[in-house]
C-alpha cells in the first residue's frame, strides 16, 4: 500500500504470483463466465441509442432507460453526445498516466498534499479491507474550470474537462426522464444541486497474474446520483441481477461486454434513495484477467455534500412507507469512503 507506485508498480516489478494480501476469500472470486445467454437481463446489454429521444421512438426509448432503471440499474447508451474521437483520447491519456514513472503519479498521492482536487491511489479503501483490489485510480473533482486546469495533472485534465462537458446534457436528460417517470417535474435549481458535486476517475487494472484470485473491484454500488462508465474493449465489469434466492439458488451475474462508442450508465444509491428504491443502485464488481491491461473511465455525478436526500414525499405517501431516512449526503458519503466494499450496505446507512 505504501508502494508509490500501486499495483501497477507491483506488476511491472516482474511479480509471477500475486502477493498474498491480494487473494480474494473464495466467496468474493469471479468467474469469467457469468449469466446464462437466456436470461430476461441480458436485453439490458444492447445499446439504446438516445439519439432516437428526438425522433418518432422517443416514448419507446422513454420506456427502456426507465425500464432497465427499475430492474436491472444499468443501461449502455450511444449516440449519447460524447463524441467517439474524445472517448480514444480519455482512455489513451489513462494509458499514459500510469505508464509514467511512479515520482510523476507519486505527487498525487493524498499524503504529498498537493491538491484535495486530486488523489491517486490504489485499491479503494485499503486500510479498511480485507484483501486488496488490484487496481489503481486517478480521481479528479471538479469545482470549476479555472481550478481543474490548474491542479489536474496535464495529461488528463484537457479530455477530463471535455468529457465532464460533452456529457452534461446527457445527463441532464436522463434525470428529467427519471423523475418525469416518478411524477416530478425537475426545476433547474434541482436538477444543479443532484449533480452538485462531480468527479472523473482514471481507473487502470493491470494485467493479472492470478484473475481466478483476486478482483479488480469488489461488490459494491455507487453512491451517487449517475454514473457514467467508458471502459475499454478488455471487459470485465459484472452486474448482479437483483432478486430473491430461493434455496439452493445462486446469485446471477451479467457481463456489461464492451461496446464500441457506448457510455456505460448506472444508477447510485442517491438515486435509489430519492425514487423510495424504485430505482436499482445495481451491484457490480470487476473480475481482473491476466491478457492486457484495462482501463475504465467514470464520471460521479453525486448530490451536493450539504444536500438532505430523502425519498420525494409523493412516492412515500403511495407506497405507504419510506424505505429510508434523510441523511445530509456529506455523512453518506464519509460512511461510503470508510469502508471497504461491501456490495449494497452502503445503502444501510440511510
Ligand atoms: C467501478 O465500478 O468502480 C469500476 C467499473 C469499471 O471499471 O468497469
Ligand atoms: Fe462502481
Amino acid at each position: 500500500v505504501r508502494n508509490g507506485n500501486g499495483v501497477k508498480g507491483l506488476v511491472d516489478s516482474g511479480i509471477e504470483k500475486v502477493p498474498k494480501k491480494y487473494i480474494q476469500p473464495s466467496s468474493e472470486r469471479i468467474h469469467k463466465i457469468v449469466g446464462s445467454e437466456k436470461s430476461p437481463y441480458q436485453q439490458f446489454i444492447s445499446p439504446i441509442d438516445l439519439s432516437l429521444l428526438d425522433g418518432p421512438n422517443h416514448d419507446q426509448v422513454v420506456k427502456a432507460i426507465v425500464n432497465a432503471s427499475e430492474t436491472f440499474g444499468f443501461f449502455q447508451l450511444v449516440n449519447h453526445g460524447v463524441p467517439v474521437d474524445l472517448l480514444e483520447s480519455l482512455k489513451l491519456a489513462a494509458h499514459q498516466f500510469f505508464a509514467q514513472p511512479s515520482e510523476k503519479k507519486a505527487v498525487y498521492l493524498p499524503a504529498e498534499g498537493r491538491s484535495h482536487l486530486v488523489k491517486y491511489g490504489t485499491s479503494f479503501a485499503p486500510e479498511k479491507e480485507k484483501a486488496l483490489e488490484w487496481k489503481d485510480f486517478l480521481n479528479m473533482i471538479y469545482s470549476n474550470d479555472s481550478e481543474a486546469l490548474e491542479h489536474w495533472p496535464m495529461l488528463c485534465k484537457e479530455v477530463a474537462l471535455d468529457y465532464l462537458k460533452s456529457s452534461n446534457q446527457m445527463v441532464r436528460r436522463l434525470l428529467t426522464i427519471l423523475f418525469e417517470n416518478l411524477g416530478e417535474k425537475l426545476e433547474d435549481s434541482k436538477l444543479d444541486s443532484l449533480i452538485g458535486l462531480k468527479m472523473v476517475n482514471m481507473n487502470f487494472y493491470p494485467a493479472c497474474p492470478n484473475p481466478d484470485l483476486t478482483v479488480g473491484v469488489g461488490r459494491h454500488s455507487d453512491m451517487g446520483t449517475l454514473t457514467i462508465l467508458l471502459q475499454d474493449g478488455i471487459g470485465g465489469l459484472q452486474v448482479k441481477v437483483e432478486k430473491d434466492l430461493s434455496a439452493g439458488q445462486k446469485e446471477e451475474w451479467i457481463a456489461i461486454p464492451p461496446c464500441p462508442g457506448a457510455l456505460v450508465i448506472n444508477i447510485g444509491d442517491a438515486l435509489q434513495i430519492i425514487s423510495n428504491g424504485r430505482y436499482k443502485s445495481a451491484e457490480h464488481r470487476v473480475r481482473t484477467t491476466s491478457k492486457q491491461s484495462r482501463v475504465s473511465i467514470p464520471i460521479f455525478t453525486i448530490p451536493k455534500p450539504t444536500e438532505k436526500i430523502s425519498p420525494l414525499p409523493q412516492l412515500v405517501e403511495r407506497d405507504g412507507v419510506a424505505h429510508y431516512r434523510e441523511v445530509i449526503f456529506q455523512d453518506y458519503m464519509n460512511n461510503f469512503f470508510g469502508k471497504a466494499h461491501e456490495g449494497k450496505k452502503s445503502l444501510d446507512f440511510a
